[in-house]
């Protein structure tokens, strides 16, 4: 049972009560990657915690990192800030981020591999930490309408750093893998699929008021295979969110589904659907039938500003503004983008 308080906050937040289905009093918005590299006094910190893990893991440092971009900009959500490569670093898999050349995994690359890994759910207690600590620096910073969003990475894409090593462009090892031998490439699904639901429960616990799936790699799938390694473990996700914490919306983004998003929602029973930058205007509008929908300015006409982006974002909030909508990036922030150009962007926002 939800206490009354609790019912409250859902309708006064404008970020909770689109993905709840209400009608919000503003379009609400945030921005993948909000907190990051483009911002002076993120560096400032993530120098001083020395690796990018140690950023991570260091819940005082984490959680003031996830304010950042809120003291600005005043986002309608705050996402935790952390990794969707904490979950392979869980399950005993050696990870480090090497500067300038992104994740590196010792790779797992078939069924004998799969013994190795084993989820031990310890590792994670910081991000949890992490979670109690934003939520008190909110509610001490007055962010009253601010949602605070939790997140993992969907099993697919997870899975494909896990077998990649890494960063990839064709995915050959993971997509051979899950074509040559299925029944194994599940057993490496399947023990993603049970950590995240975990991993996502503990947060929810731990103060996250809705929780984002994302998909990066989606769209590296044909029909067949995206039904099975996207759609079927998202839906088991959801599902059991859905049983144990039936309040909290689950956000989707299968990035580059195309024409498999309309599907994807149906059958993931998401609450809410990422949409990328490709995704057309008209096509989003006609989501708006399956769930609320949360995008999708390019993140390169962010960073390139001036009136052309004004433009686009008026295009966007004129087209799907109003309800069942959330405001937000196809992809996240790029490291070069100037913050003036997300203060413009937040202004234009905040006119409509
Ligand atoms: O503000 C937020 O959005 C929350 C924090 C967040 C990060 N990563 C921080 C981060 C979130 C939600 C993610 C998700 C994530 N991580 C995804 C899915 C979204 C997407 O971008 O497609 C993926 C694929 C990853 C894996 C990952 N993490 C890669 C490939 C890299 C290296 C590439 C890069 O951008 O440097 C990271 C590192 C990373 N995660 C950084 C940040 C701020 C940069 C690391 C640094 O500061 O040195």
């Amino acid at each position: 049972m939800m206490n009354s308080k609790a019912i409250d906050e859902r309708n006064e937040k404008p970020f909770l009560a689109v993905l709840n289905g209400g009608v919000p009093e503003r379009t609400p918005f945030w921005l993948m990657r909000q907190a990051g590299r483009y911002l002076p006094e993120y560096r400032e910190l993530r120098t001083k915690a020395g690796s990018f893990l140690d950023l991570v893991y260091n819940p005082e440092f984490a959680t003031e990192v996830t304010m950042q971009p809120l003291r600005r900009y005043g986002m309608d959500a705050a996402i935790l800030f952390s990794d969707i490569l904490v979950i392979p670093h869980a399950l005993g898999q050696d990870l480090s981020f090497v500067q300038g050349e992104g994740p590196k995994l010792d790779p797992v690359r078939g069924e004998k591999d799969l013994s190795r890994l084993r989820y031990d759910d310890t590792v994670l207690q910081p991000v949890y930490e992490t979670v109690r600590g934003i939520r008190n620096a909110m509610a001490d910073e007055g962010m009253e309408e601010t949602a605070l969003i939790g997140f993992a990475g969907a099993p697919w894409t997870v899975a494909t750093y896990m077998i990649e090593g890494g960063s990839s462009r064709d995915f050959i090892h993971a997509k051979g893998w899950a074509y040559s031998e299925p029944d194994s490439f599940a057993k490496l699904i399947e023990l993603i699929t049970e950590a995240t639901i975990v991993y996502l429960g503990k947060q929810i616990d731990a103060g996250a008021e809705a929780v984002q799936l994302f998909d990066s790699w989606a769209g590296a799938l044909d029909e067949d295979q995206y039904a099975r390694w996207v759609i079927a473990p998202t839906e088991k996700i959801v599902l059991a969110l859905h049983k144990a914490y039936p309040h909290i919306p689950v956000i989707g983004f299968p990035r580059g589904s195309g024409a498999l998003y309309p599907v994807y929602a149906q059958q993931t029973k998401v609450h809410a659907l990422g949409l990328d930058s490709q995704v057309p205007l008209e096509m989003a509008v006609a989501l708006k039938d399956i769930c609320a929908v949360q995008g999708n300015l390019d993140p390169v006409c962010l960073l390139s500003g001036g009136t052309a982006m004004e433009k686009r974002a008026r295009d966007i909030l004129e087209t799907l503004g109003g309800d069942r909508f959330i405001f937000n990036l196809g992809h996240g922030v790029i490291k070069e983008t100037p913050p003036i150009h997300v203060e413009q962007l937040t202004r234009i926002i905040r006119q409509f």
